[in-house]
């Protein structure tokens, strides 16, 4: 009985290297030669001997199995990966999306801006904060790369200098010609004046927004950028 499963082992050894090109001299041929000529029960069950000298993984009973597991296994870690993958770039489009946010005021001024006969569109062009890229600094133009709803801030500031003087100024937000909100002032008790507005809007990929100065208008004064435009997106929506 010893003898049985000394040889099964010698044999078993002998499948786990498969190569047959061996000499006669050779230990192992020896071995695998004998492991071939082994009629008797394997101690693991069944063992098609004929697979050892064919086919490169040998033939251990428990080749196949461990060879699926193996499948199986490098199978998994392939999907696993994908999965990461994709994850790993819808959080890139989520962060990526939600960067984008800008704030600029303009160069400051000791005369005025304006008036002119019509309604012009504001330059800030001091950016101190444009990720995204979605706004334009020569245009003062805000141009959404994404759709969603985004929010908008601007303060119109003017200051005359002296009692008496008329402040008249008009500004407006602006979305694709569309008139959003407005703060004006026209009156000659303030010389110095200034007015914040902060909107909302839902914006499809392309909409743009801006700020006009209303035609016959005009800001004077503003020697420290007090004049800002600012705006982020609060999330992105898939359409809208
Ligand atoms: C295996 O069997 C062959 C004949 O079928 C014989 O020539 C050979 O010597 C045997 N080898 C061993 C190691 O028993
Ligand atoms: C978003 O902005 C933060 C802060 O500046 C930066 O660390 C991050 O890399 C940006 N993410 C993307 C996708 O641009
Ligand atoms: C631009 O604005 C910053 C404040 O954000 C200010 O410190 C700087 O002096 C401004 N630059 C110009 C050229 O107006
Ligand atoms: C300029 O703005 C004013 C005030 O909103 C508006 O009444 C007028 O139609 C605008 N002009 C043009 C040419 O868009």
């Amino acid at each position: 009985m010893r003898k049985i499963v000394a040889v099964a082992v010698l044999g078993l050894l002998g499948a786990l290297c498969s190569c047959l090109r061996a000499q006669a001299s050779d230990p192992l041929d020896i071995i695998r030669q004998a492991a071939a000529n082994w009629t008797g029960t394997l101690p693991c069950g069944g063992w098609d001997c004929v697979c050892a000298f064919k086919k490169p993984r040998g033939c251990c009973c428990v080749t196949t199995p461990l060879f699926q597991l193996e499948e199986s296994t490098f199978m998994q870690i392939v999907g696993l990966w994908k999965d990461l993958q994709d994850l790993t770039n819808q959080i890139e489009e989520v962060t990526g999306g939600r960067n984008v946010t800008f704030a600029a005021s303009i160069t400051p001024i000791t005369g005025c801006f304006g008036p002119f006969n019509r309604n012009v569109s504001i330059s800030y062009n001091n950016v101190s904060l444009n990720q995204g890229y979605g706004y334009n600094p020569s245009m003062g133009t805000f141009t959404a790369p994404y759709a969603g709803l985004y929010s908008f801030s601007y303060t119109v500031y003017s200051n005359l200098g002296a009692d008496g003087e008329r402040l008249y100024h008009k500004v407006q937000l602006m979305k694709d010609g569309q008139v959003i909100a407005s703060s004006w002032e026209d009156n000659r008790e303030d010389a110095e004046d200034s007015a914040t507005q902060v909107v909302l809007l839902h914006l499809k990929k392309g909409n743009q927004v801006y700020i006009e100065l209303v035609l016959g208008r005009f800001v004077c004064g503003d020697t420290q950028g007090y004049n800002s435009f600012s705006g982020y997106l609060v999330y992105p929506l898939s359409d809208i």
